[in-house]
């Protein structure tokens, strides 16, 4: 019998789950409820094939990554509760954290900086209210409240614009900069935007470090630090070699004036909470921004 902790991961093929596994695959014994599994494929909105594909097991965590993720599709989605958006990011939470509460297991859900409406001057930290302005946000931020208020042991870790340094199917933040560098399409990059860009390899630690220390509560889990567009392509054009002259200063005040969704000015997080008690450094966003392409 293995002595590994069994991890049960929704989600485990997308962008950030996948560097989860990979990572940690040694680690805990992996239990996968995907969608898109040509054998058994599990639907998180539907909790009987969650059951059924957890049945018998002794599962410690699960780890809810699964997620419908396209911001501006949600976008087009809101108020719809019949559609896919809030179908996932709502129903699915919720029938995931039943299976959680039935197997006793400790639930981490992945969550966003979107939960909040960008217009804090400073860091964003885990006392700030909520207050999502466009239905991706609303429904990540229904979702956390499904976690809080229905699981028995939950963790919700927030994170902001996950990168990764290998090349990964869904382009990210550093990738997406590169590649439209590269094809002479990058947009003027705004010098009034902020984020706190997220090293993947750092917060699949963060998210080991839950389940071996059994954390709950709410974490804010990106690099804790403050980037502008502008100043953020800049350094990964730097870092990765590319012709980061050419890159133009343009301005979300601007942009928001032709666009109808809205943006959320600033999504940088404080990670203080969390690296106050984690047992590991997170790096500087500066000294990981080489990646493969
Ligand atoms: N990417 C970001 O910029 C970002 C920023 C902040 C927070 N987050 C959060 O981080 C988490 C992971 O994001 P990501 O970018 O890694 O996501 P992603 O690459 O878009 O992957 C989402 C995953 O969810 C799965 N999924 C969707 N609907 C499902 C369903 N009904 N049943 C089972 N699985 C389903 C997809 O499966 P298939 O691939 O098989 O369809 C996919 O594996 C999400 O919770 C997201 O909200 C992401």
């Amino acid at each position: 019998m293995s002595e590994k902790k069994v991890v049960a991961v929704t989600g485990g093929k997308g962008l950030v789950g996948s560097r989860f596994v990979s990572d940690f695959s040694d680690n805990y014994d992996f239990v996968h409820l995907d969608i898109s599994d040509p054998i058994r494929p599990v639907d998180i909105t539907k909790l009987d094939q969650v059951m059924a594909a957890l049945n018998n097991k002794e599962v410690s965590a699960i780890v809810h990554f699964a997620a419908y993720t396209d911001v501006t599709g949600a976008w087009k989605q809101t108020g719809d509760k019949s559609g896919l958006a809030y179908q996932v990011n709502v129903m699915g939470t919720e029938s995931m954290v039943a299976a959680a509460n039935e197997l006793h297991a400790q639930f981490i859900n992945i969550s966003t900086a979107y939960v909040f409406d960008g217009t804090k001057e400073d860091l964003y930290t885990e006392i700030d209210t909520p207050n999502p302005i466009e239905w991706y946000g609303q429904t990540k931020a229904l979702a956390e409240e499904v976690v809080q208020n229905q699981a028995r042991n939950w963790v919700n870790l927030r994170i902001d614009q996950p990168y990764r340094p290998d090349a990964f199917a869904k382009v990210d933040v550093i990738h997406r900069i590169l590649t439209s560098l590269k094809d002479g399409t990058l947009y003027p990059q705004f010098t009034d935007h902020f984020f706190g860009p997220t090293y993947i390899p750092d917060f699949a630690k963060v998210i080991d470090w839950t389940i071996r220390t059994k954390k709950t509560g709410i974490f804010h889990a990106s690099s804790g630090e403050s980037w502008s567009d502008y100043d953020f392509a800049r350094a990964v054009a730097l870092a990765n070699g590319s012709d980061f002259d050419s890159i133009k200063k343009g301005h979300l005040t601007e942009y928001l004036k032709t666009s109808e969704r809205p943006y959320q000015k600033n999504t940088a997080m404080s990670s203080d909470k969390l690296t106050k008690t984690l047992d590991f450094t997170l790096n500087n966003v500066s000294e990981v921004l080489k990646v493969d392409t």
